[in-house]
């Protein structure tokens, strides 16, 4: 798990101040950091009285990044941390899907996302109803959700996946005999990792797509929904960045486009990202990712140099605030509650993916 030091509950005001402007000076004004460290001191004596863990993900905000979290780190590693917990309360400081695959993994205990408006353009992008005419229109084809998708969605899936694997997934599932898989709901996602296992692609329903690939041995059928953050990185704004920067290692979220990545030097989940920066020796590192992400590896990693040019900001992960987190304990708020019968329904698919070694 991340290595960011995390404050300890009992810490003092003071102290609590210090070590957040040791982190942070540079990052975010003074007088940010001063305003921040009061409501992360009472956060942290709050968490400890009410046993809860808060767990939050590589795109938070980097004053909330960098103070209240027990864990940080990418969705599924998360989603695992809560499903291991002795903590009474989880508080998900992340999107609203986060929250509810830490429902399904701990179904026992309660779950608060501090922001009802945490959404997320893929997990709203596809509904069950969808699913259903898919496995209609493609019998005999396993589903395989990405994690950004909500429990009911997952319920209805084979196989879950991450960013991190993928392509895992679908060599598991094509060296079971299985000639087509149907990928949910990222396009980007699918289509590059049909390209990392040398598999065809078309989206679904499109008939003229679907004649081009015929006779493939391998077939992945995506669906036409992307992130509207990762979306909007152009093969210009990669070669704009290696003008600007010499030396620069581009790393980018496989839900950026098939001509992103394949400019880009390393592609990978946030994770990926992180362990890269932390591990491997570059004159300068670019994330093409969400972009506090950038301001929380040049706060956790101060001797790594760290290109920030923030300029895509995902909306939903912006309304999670340290103000809103205060909130969400004092108040009990927002419960993530799921029928029992969906939380068993989308846990299978998350089983099924963690079996595969
Ligand atoms: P990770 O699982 O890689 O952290 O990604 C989550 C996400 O929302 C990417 O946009
Ligand atoms: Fe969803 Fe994209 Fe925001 Fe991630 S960055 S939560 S995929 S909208």
């Amino acid at each position: 798990m991340s290595e960011v030091p995390t404050l300890e509950s009992n810490a003092t005001l003071d102290q609590t101040r210090e070590r957040m402007r040791a982190t942070l000076q540079g990052i975010i004004p003074d007088f940010e950091i001063d305003l921040k460290a009061e409501i992360a001191h009472h956060i942290n004596a709050l968490k400890k009285e009410m046993n809860a863990v808060i767990l939050g993900h590589n795109y938070m905000e980097p004053a909330l990044y960098h103070s209240v979290p027990d864990f940080v780190g990418d969705s599924l590693q998360l989603s695992s941390i809560s499903a291991n917990t002795d903590a009474e309360i989880i508080v998900f400081c992340g999107v609203w899907f986060m929250g509810e695959t830490a429902k399904v993994l701990s179904p026992d205990k309660t779950v608060l996302v501090p922001s009802r408006e945490a959404g997320c353009s893929l997990a709203a992008g596809i509904q069950v109803s969808d699913v259903r005419a898919l496995k209609l229109r493609y019998p005999g084809a396993p589903v395989v959700t990405y994690v950004n998708t909500y429990a009911e969605v997952k319920a209805e899936s084979d196989y879950c996946c991450t960013s991190g694997n993928a392509d895992k997934v679908l060599k598991h599932l094509f060296g079971l005999g299985h000639d087509r898989v149907i990928f949910l709901p990222d396009e980007y996602l699918a289509r590059n990792s049909a390209k990392e296992v040398g598999a065809a692609y078309f989206t679904a329903f499109k008939d003229d797509e679907e004649d081009r690939v015929k006779g493939a041995a391998h077939t992945v059928i995506g669906w036409n929904v992307r992130c509207e953050v990762h979306e909007l990185f152009t093969v210009q704004d990669v070669e704009n960045v290696r003008r600007q920067y010499p030396g620069v290692v581009i790393l980018a979220h496989p839900e950026c486009s098939p001509g992103v990545i394949a400019a880009a030097d390393v592609s990978g989940s946030t994770k990926v990202m992180v362990d890269y920066v932390e591990q491997v020796a570059a004159p300068r590192y670019a994330l093409f990712t969400e972009c506090s992400m950038g301001d929380n590896l040049a706060a956790q990693f101060p001797h790594r140099e760290m290109v920030r040019n923030c300029s895509l900001r995902c909306q939903h992960m912006n309304q999670i605030t340290l103000e809103d987190t205060l909130e969400a304990l004092q108040k009990i708020q927002y419960k993530v509650e799921l029928a029992p019968d969906i939380i068993a329904r989308a846990k299978a698919p998350i089983d099924h993916m963690l079996a595969i070694r």
